[in-house]
C-alpha cells in the first residue's frame, strides 16, 4: 500500500448529498475528509462552519482535517474539535501568537497544522516546526477551489522537507490547491506526504482512478 495520504476536499463536492460525496471518498480509498472554512475575512469567499463539520464526522471514520481560512481562529478552535475535527490548520499569516495557538489546538484534543500561504516563506515556521503534527502549504492562493496550481510551491516543499529532516522527522506536509494526478508525482517526489485534492476528485469523471493514480506516484 502507499505511503501518500488522499484528502478529497468537500468544497468541491455536491452539498446536497454530502453523505453520498463523503462515501464516494472512503470507497475510493481516500484517507482524511479535508473540511475548507472560510469567512469572507481573511478570504474573499465564505463555506462552513463547526455544524457542517460535525455532520461530516457523523458520515465517516476518516480523519477529519479542518483548514481554518478564518480571521483570529483561536476563537472557533475548541468549537471546531468538538464538532469532530482530528485535525486543525491554521493560517500562519492570521496567527499573532502561532505557539499559543498550537498549543491550544493539542490541548483541545488534536493534531496541530499551520498552513502557509503561497507569499509566505517556509523559514517563519522554522521555530516552530518541532511544535507541529502538520504543515499545509498552500499551492493556490486561499478562497476557492479550481484554481490552476502554483509552480513555486515546489521549492517550498523541497526547503520545507529539508527542515523536517533537522527539526521533525515525523512532520506530515500537506499540499492544497490544484493538485492532480499530473503534478502528484513532483509534489511527492518533493516531499510531499498529504495530497489535498477538490476538484480533481469530485470534479472527475472516474474518481476510484484518481485516488489510485495519486497514491501510485510513490
Ligand atoms: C482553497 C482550499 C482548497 C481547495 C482545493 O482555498 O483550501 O482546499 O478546496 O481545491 P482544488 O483541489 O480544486 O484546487
Ligand atoms: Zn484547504
Amino acid at each position: 500500500s502507499s505511503n501518500v495520504i488522499i484528502a478529497p476536499s468537500i468544497l468541491s463536492a455536491d452539498f446536497t448529498n454530502l453523505r453520498g460525496a463523503i462515501e464516494l471518498a472512503e470507497k475510493a480509498g481516500a484517507d482524511w475528509i479535508h473540511c475548507d472554512v472560510m469567512d469572507g475575512m481573511f478570504v474573499p469567499n465564505i463555506t462552513f462552519g463547526p455544524f457542517i463539520v460535525e455532520a461530516v464526522s457523523r458520515c465517516t471514520e476518516l480523519i477529519i482535517d479542518t483548514h481554518l481560512m478564518i480571521a483570529d481562529p483561536d476563537r472557533y478552535i475548541k468549537e471546531f474539535v468538538a464538532a469532530g475535527s482530528h485535525q486543525v490548520t491554521v493560517h500562519q499569516e492570521e496567527c499573532k501568537h502561532l505557539h499559543r495557538t498550537v498549543d491550544f489546538i493539542k490541548s483541545c484534543g488534536a493534531k496541530a497544522g499551520v498552513s502557509l500561504n503561497p507569499s509566505t516563506n517556509v523559514s517563519t515556521l522554522e521555530d516552530i516546526l518541532p511544535d507541529l503534527d502538520l504543515v499545509l502549504i498552500m499551492s493556490v492562493n486561499p478562497g476557492f477551489g479550481g484554481q490552476k496550481f502554483i509552480k513555486s510551491a515546489i521549492d517550498k516543499i523541497k526547503k520545507l522537507a529539508q527542515l523536517r529532516q533537522e527539526k521533525n522527522p515525523d512532520l506530515v506536509i500537506a499540499i492544497d490547491g490544484g493538485i492532480s494526478p499530473k503534478n502528484a508525482g513532483e509534489v511527492v517526489a518533493a516531499g510531499g506526504n498529504a495530497l489535498i485534492a477538490g476538484s480533481a476528485f469530485f470534479k472527475a469523471e472516474d474518481p476510484f482512478e484518481v485516488v489510485k493514480k495519486m497514491k501510485g506516484v510513490s
